[in-house]
């Protein structure tokens, strides 16, 4: 197909095959058909067009990405499609050769960014080490991978979400990353339902990507204190209602979501609302199945049968990840489709 670019994008190490699933989720948006060309530990290579860039960039679970040039699988290689290279293509201004080592890097890789560098002059481009122009990523992994970095998603931008730095807080939030991968994976276009909102940290990042949100908890002070936390990001696209996540149909009647992401309640009685938990989980996954014409991205605790009873109801449980959030929780990320 023309137009096909070589992507590359280096994900966070933490739950690895979840920010591999978001990857996949964001390019089936922007470029049906394609898919994850090589894994090479935390470095991803993907064959895509530019729109994937469009969708890349609303990645929770990643560090970077940007073009990838060229692989090689020993140091003289990689030189030798240095030297071939038209870098004029690729270096606008000065540049900076920036080596990531990964755990399983198996060459030696000392001289690189100096070996690299000293190629690139050659062809007649100036090394800026403080502020480059453009910055020229290797990758050292099983193989040796050259890219040029396009984007990075530096800690910083999600901490100054974190739930603690929110006007409205409760310690019951879910990292910005992760709800974040957790919007990717349910394939989000337009707009997002949350039906057990609590402080809105899911719908602040669906929010930030321009999705239409809307939210449903329990509790009066959740939904007054979601709507002071949207307020403050900036969210003015929402729809927020005191109701229970079991009578979704009720709450919105003539609706049909997109995507439904949501984290229920773990456990203890006063975020139950009164329910026996997997009496609430089942009812919800069938008041959900109602409402729902697309994907659905849910956290549930491990005890919790939730394939049996999912496909019970209809759905097809697509995808499946694993966290140990501490020594007594334990929970899977489902994408779900109905
Ligand atoms: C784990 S918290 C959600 C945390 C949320 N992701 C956040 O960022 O704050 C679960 C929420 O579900 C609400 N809840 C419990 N039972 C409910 C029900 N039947 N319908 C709607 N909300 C309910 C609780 O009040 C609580 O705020």
């Amino acid at each position: 197909m023309e137009g096909n670019k070589l992507l590359y994008v280096e994900i966070l190490g933490n739950l690895p095959e979840m920010a591999e699933g978001e990857v996949k989720a964001l390019l089936e948006l922007s470029n049906p058909g394609f898919t994850i060309l090589e894994k090479d530990y935390l470095f991803l290579a993907l064959k895509a067009n530019e729109s994937a860039f469009s969708y890349l960039k609303r990645l929770g679970m990643a560090h970077e990405y940007g073009n990838l040039l060229f692989s090689g699988e020993s140091l003289e290689e990689l030189y030798l499609k240095a030297e071939n290279l038209e870098w004029g293509n690729f270096i606008a201004g000065s540049f900076k050769v920036d080596r990531e080592t990964m755990l399983n890097c198996r060459y030696n890789v000392e001289n690189l960014e100096r070996e690299l560098g000293a190629i690139i002059v050659r062809q007649g481009f100036k090394v800026n080490l403080t502020s480059p122009d453009t910055l020229v990523r290797v990758y050292c992994g099983q193989k040796l991978w050259v890219g040029i970095r396009k984007q990075t998603f530096p800690a910083k931008s999600f901490e100054k979400r974190k739930a603690d730095r929110r006007p409205f807080f409760k310690p019951i939030a879910l990292p910005p990353r992760l709800a974040r991968a957790m919007i990717n994976l349910a394939r989000a276009k337009k707009e997002v339902l949350d039906p057990f909102m609590g402080t809105g940290g899911i719908l602040i990042e669906a929010g930030l990507l321009g999705l239409k949100v809307y939210g449903v908890d329990l509790r009066k002070d959740m939904v007054d204190g979601a709507k002071q936390n949207l307020e403050h990001y900036g969210i003015k696209n929402y729809v927020l209602k005191k109701g229970d996540a079991t009578k979704l149909g009720k709450l919105f009647p003539d609706k049909e979501f997109e995507a439904i992401v949501t984290d229920p309640p773990y456990g203890t009685s006063a975020t139950l609302g009164g329910k026996v938990r997997e009496e609430l989980y089942e009812k919800a996954l069938e008041s959900i199945y109602e409402v729902l014409d697309g994907h659905l991205s849910i956290a549930f605790p491990t005890s919790f049968e939730a394939e049996k009873v999912a496909e019970r109801i209809g759905f097809e449980v697509l995808e499946k990840y694993y966290q140990r959030v501490h020594s007594s929780l334990d929970r899977y990320f489902y994408i779900m489709r109905n």
